[in-house]
């Protein structure tokens, strides 16, 4: 709607729904307006939502059903739709019915040689590298690789783009950008949300494959990616793909050492008393699924060599915020040893992608007055204006897929080798090797995580938004 109302499709698009329902357009429509009303926020015009669900027509069809292809075939034909070179496959689906589609696609003829026409898939790609390769294999004999679209929403998020020019058009930035200056790197997506209705689907799945292998893995890369030869999809791909490359093998017999996982029990969540997650509808019974990780990785690469990337998301914590912190390292002499500024900490650069979307540089400076104290100053970059709308991170994402721009999706390289740098951990915990602690509901989980940074001169998690 909001890319709509901007002016930014174009006349002649149109949108086909897909569904099991027995709806007409009509009905179908009616839901679509109230959705946007809903969502939307106060700036939807009722007039601009009437062209945009005038865009819409329903198609009932099972999934299953070969019929389903070949009416979509021939309502992509109609005149309607103009010659229609341009077609999006949008596939919101279960990941188990995601082949059978791909199958109907072919077998009704809407895939190959029709190099216009796109697939996007949702994660989960695979769930660990064997079946991601085997997902892989039998969708290129399907649709050739610059066809489809695997989307990470995280990638689409304006801090995560942000993150590139923040680094490589400042020059402030980038030469600090390095393990001579940086000491360790925070990545942590909290939420205080439990799963949900979506237990049956989360229960196989588990937050090292909801989260970690996707959305960190990516957040981590674009933190630690070398500039890239020019903006084009694949330099930045490129460059993505060598951090994962670089990053240290965690050894099969270590795992615990590298990683915890973490079940949230019953407990308190804004004042109000919250299940524990194997009382969550659609949970088997005495489920070993994490809903929290912590993890500790190393890029052995020139840059980044033995500084440490702590990455850690959960359900059911404290409070809910993404951000990314980077530690720097204590200025090489303390010249202020024998004043309060001895015991300063260090500096941070924290870039916050939710709730708030921020840059903030944490320094320190002299407190006015006589003696030599200083306070903390905070640059904030705050980079959208209060007239600015927030954007979804779809919104950008989608705009890229209708314009035929794979930029912001990631290659299949790019999944191979994050599913590698997590095998070992999938391996240990599928095989129940390493013990699965609990947190209490409204905590910021499982106290084994703090171990993971312990050590002489232990860093501590950073339990703050920005
Ligand atoms: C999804 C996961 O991909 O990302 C969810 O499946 C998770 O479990 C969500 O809650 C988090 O996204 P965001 O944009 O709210 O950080």
């Amino acid at each position: 709607y909001h890319l709509h109302a901007a002016g930014r499709l174009n006349d002649d698009l149109q949108f086909v729904a897909v569904g099991r329902r027995p709806w007409d357009d009509a009905q179908w429509r009616e839901t679509l307006v109230e959705a946007v009303t809903a969502h939307g926020g106060p700036d939807v015009v009722p007039a601009q939502l009437d062209s945009f669900a005038a865009r819409f027509e329903y198609l009932r069809g099972d999934l299953q059903d070969d019929k389903t292809y070949s009416d979509l075939f021939e309502v992509i034909s109609r005149p309607r739709m103009g010659t229609c070179e341009n077609v999006v496959f949008y596939l919101s689906i279960r990941p188990e019915d995601f082949l059978t589609v791909v199958r109907g696609l072919d077998g009704a003829g809407l895939n190959k040689g029709l190099s216009r026409h796109r697939i996007v898939v949702e994660k989960p790609f695979g769930s660990d590298l064997e079946s991601a390769r085997q997902l892989n294999r039998e969708l290129h004999a399907h649709f050739d690789e610059d066809q489809v679209y695997r989307i990470d929403h995280y990638l689409g998020k304006e801090t995560v783009q942000n993150l590139m020019v923040f680094r490589l058009a400042n020059t402030l930035i980038e030469p600090l950008w390095n393990r001579n200056y940086i000491d360790h790197v925070q990545i942590t997506a909290a939420e205080t949300l439990g799963i949900g209705t979506r237990g049956g689907y989360f229960d196989t799945a588990g937050t090292l494959r909801d989260m970690v292998q996707n959305h960190l893995m990516q957040l981590l890369a674009v933190t630690a990616m070398e500039p890239p030869a020019t903006l084009s999809a694949d330099d930045r791909r490129d460059e993505k793909v060598k951090v994962l490359r670089s990053m240290r093998a965690i050894p099969a017999d270590d795992v615990a050492n590298h990683a915890v996982r973490g079940q949230y029990t019953a407990g308190t969540i804004g004042g109000e008393a919250v299940p524990g997650y194997l009382e969550e509808p659609g949970i088997s019974p005495g489920s070993r699924t994490e809903t929290y990780v912590a993890g500790r990785f190393f890029i052995d690469n020139w840059r980044w060599r033995d500084v440490p990337f702590y990455v850690r998301t959960g359900k059911r914590l404290a409070e809910g915020f993404t951000l990314v912190a980077i530690r720097f390292r204590h200025p090489p002499q303390q010249l202020f040893h024998s004043t309060p500024l001895a015991d300063l900490p260090s500096n941070w650069v924290t870039l916050s992608l939710q709730p708030e979307e921020c840059m903030q540089v944490h320094l320190f400076a002299k407190q006015p007055g006589l003696g030599l104290d200083a306070r903390p100053v905070i640059l904030n970059t705050r980079f959208r204006g209060e007239d600015e709308r927030r954007r979804d991170a779809y919104e950008t994402l989608l705009l890229d897929v209708i314009e035929g721009d794979n930029g912001q999706f990631i290659r299949f390289d790019e999944v191979e080798e994050a599913w590698r740098v997590v095998a070992p951990v999938l391996d240990a915990w599928g095989g129940d090797r390493v013990p699965l602690a609990t947190y209490a509901a409204g905590s910021w989980g499982p106290a084994e995580a703090d171990a993971l940074m312990g050590g002489v001169g232990a860093h501590i998690w950073r339990n703050r938004a920005t």
